[in-house]
């Protein structure tokens, strides 16, 4: 079966809203495109600082990233709140020699944290890594050492340091360690 927009959850996030957590479409496009160049003009803690992308560039992403997950190398899943993209959850599979290793990546869009939904769309996002990528069974994750929300919160679901890149970022004219974090799952 197609994973194309298939829901995975469907609850209510701490506002009563409508919260839902599903495999991206096409028709995402535009969504997916004002996310990102959103999260990257807030210059927060991911690797665009504050490029933009134009529309072709995120069609091809979106094109490569609904193929892997038909190819089960990946998974992406998007939350929306009342049909607004809030979030997006990623494991992306290697390959040759570290194959069973999935690069791991979470973003909530800044007027949605602190509710609880990185949080659930991590526990959810492995779930369904667990279930669809066979041969997974290492999480890695990158995250930048002054981003301490973030280190907690993968701390807590069991992820564990195994090493950093000294200055490994720079960053809003700061060098900061590189953190790299793990799960055996
Ligand atoms: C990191 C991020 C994904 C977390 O998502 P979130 O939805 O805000 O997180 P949650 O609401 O699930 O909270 C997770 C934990 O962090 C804590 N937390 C969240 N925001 C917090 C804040 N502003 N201050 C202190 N603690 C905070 C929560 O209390 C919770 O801890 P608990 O489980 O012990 O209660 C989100 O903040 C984000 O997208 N930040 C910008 C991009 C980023 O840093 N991505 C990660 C790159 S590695």
């Amino acid at each position: 079966m197609s994973m194309k927009g298939k829901a995975i959850y469907k609850g209510k996030s701490k506002t009563s809203q409508d919260l839902i957590l599903r495999y991206p479409r096409e028709e995402d496009l535009d969504d997916l495109l004002g996310y990102i160049n959103t999260l990257s003009a807030e210059q927060t803690f991911i690797r665009f600082q504050g490029e933009q992308l134009i529309h072709e560039e995120e069609k091809e992403y979106l094109e490569k990233i609904l193929l892997r997950i038909k190819e089960k190398k990946d998974i992406h899943i998007l939350a929306f709140v009342e049909d607004q993209l809030v979030g997006k959850g990623d494991i992306r599979l290697r390959d040759k020699i570290d194959a069973h290793v999935g690069d791991f990546g979470l973003t909530i869009a800044k007027d949605y944290r602190g509710q609880g939904i990185g949080s659930l769309l991590l526990e959810k996002t492995i779930n369904e890594a667990k279930k669809n990528l066979s041969g997974l069974k290492i999480i890695s994750l990158g995250v930048f050492g002054d981003n301490g929300i973030a280190i907690q919160l993968y701390q807590k679901h069991g992820f564990v340091e195994y090493g950093r890149l000294p200055k490994g970022v720079f960053r809003q004219g700061q060098f900061v360690d590189h953190i790299y974090m793990y799960k055996e799952i």
